[in-house]
């Protein structure tokens, strides 16, 4: 395939997920690297190979100048925080798609699932589509493929469904992000912090639309989604590589789930385990090969389905692993929604392709 037919691809933002996802542009046979957008000032003018670990020069320099690079995109990769600054994001993406760009992110939890999306977060995508021509498709692994279209397909192995769960066990000892730690998720606070991502509601606003898209996938009626949290203190205090010391008695685990209810039951169920140490609830569920994290999809009926996901990157990690998997849900879908024209696509409406042409035609990490 000729350059000029491929689609050019432009990744803004340069984090954990802007890095894989330059990679993964880069590995795509259908995909060209057309721009690299930096909010860093530092990064302007480096290569966008150098910034993403490529191992060589890319021949991309990153720019913080949006209109020039949007102006080359058919696709991009939106890849700059969302949680923080939702409503910048939200101009930003919609900016993108009202050039007519396909739009790729993980980055807007009210858009996973589009149809349970407050107006004042539809309403401005779908005038840009409407005035652009672009697509919009938000996924990631969790929310994302991990929670909504894994159990979906596994539910297609089934004779019966009784129950469908999706877990994420994760360990974060290694983790080298404190303020998500300790402030986030509390990690090291008094056993009476209020963590904000626990906080009553907020996990209903990110995981609420994976629940909706299982439930409108099976076909069933949701009467309504509940939340329960549990919480445990460390029994001694531990030291962390990256992140200091976490005090004995302070928050060490957290388990919380997002509870579909169907008939009366939490029929669909999304649930999180997450530890700042091993030795913390040892009695909760465990990655079943002891490493550091597993996403799981658990489908109870006949027969009973188990399926743990353990993907790796950048040296053996398990977070990276994810967020890999995120971007390659993300960017493999773009030739699929470039083809099915303007519009928001949800999981359910893209299909997990297989990686037609891509076997052997390694990403360096
Ligand atoms: N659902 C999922 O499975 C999943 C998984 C991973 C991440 N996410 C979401 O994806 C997004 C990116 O995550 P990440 O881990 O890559 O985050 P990250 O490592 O913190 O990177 C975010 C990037 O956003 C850019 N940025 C920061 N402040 C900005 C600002 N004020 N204006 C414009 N750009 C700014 C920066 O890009 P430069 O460094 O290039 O300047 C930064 O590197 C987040 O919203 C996160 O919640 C979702």
């Amino acid at each position: 395939m000729s350059s000029r037919d491929r689609i050019r691809t432009v990744v803004w933002g340069t984090g954990n997920v802007g890095r894989a996802a330059i990679r993964a542009v880069d590995a795509h046979p259908l995909l060209e690297l057309g721009a690299v957008i930096v909010h860093n000032p530092d990064k302007v003018g480096r290569d966008a190979g150098e910034i993403a670990g490529l191992g060589r020069t890319s021949g991309v320099a990153a720019t913080n100048d949006i209109d020039a690079a949007l102006a080359v995109a058919d696709a991009v990769v939106y890849a700059a925080s969302g949680d923080i600054r939702p409503d910048d994001a939200l101009a930003d993406i919609t900016r993108a798609i009202g050039r007519g760009a396909t739009v790729v992110t993980p980055s807007l939890y009210a858009l996973y699932d589009p149809q349970s999306a407050p107006q004042e977060v539809r309403d401005p995508v779908l005038a840009a589509v409407a005035d652009g021509g672009g697509a919009l498709f938000v996924s990631g692994i969790d929310p994302g493929w991990g929670n909504d279209i894994l159990p979906v397909l596994a539910t297609g192995l089934a004779s019966s469904v009784e129950s469908v769960r999706c877990q994420e066990i994760f360990d974060y000892t290694t983790y080298d992000q404190p303020d998500s730690v300790r402030y986030l998720i509390g990690m090291g606070q008094p056993m009476d912090y209020v963590a904000p991502m626990v906080a009553p509601t907020i996990p209903t606003m990110v995981w609420g639309g994976q629940i909706r898209l299982i439930a409108r996938a099976l076909g069933v009626e949701l009467e309504e989604i509940r939340e329960t949290l549990l919480r445990r203190p460390l029994d001694s205090t531990i030291e962390t590589p990256n992140m200091g010391t976490f005090e004995a008695g302070t928050q060490g685990a957290l388990r919380f789930e997002v509870q579909g209810i169907v008939e009366g039951e939490p029929l669909i169920v999304i649930e999180h385990i997450t530890r700042i140490h091993p030795s913390c609830a040892p009695d909760w569920p465990l990655p079943p090969d002891g490493g550091d994290g597993v996403h799981k999809v658990i489908i109870e009926g006949r027969p009973r389905i188990e399926i743990s996901v353990e993907a790796t990157d950048e040296g053996g990690n398990r977070a990276a692993g994810g967020n890999a998997t995120a971007v390659g849900r993300l960017v493999n879908a773009i030739p699929w929604l470039r083809s099915a024209g303007p519009g928001i696509y949800d999981a359910l409406d893209v299909p997990l392709l297989p990686a037609l042409g891509k076997l052997k035609r390694m990403a360096s990490a």
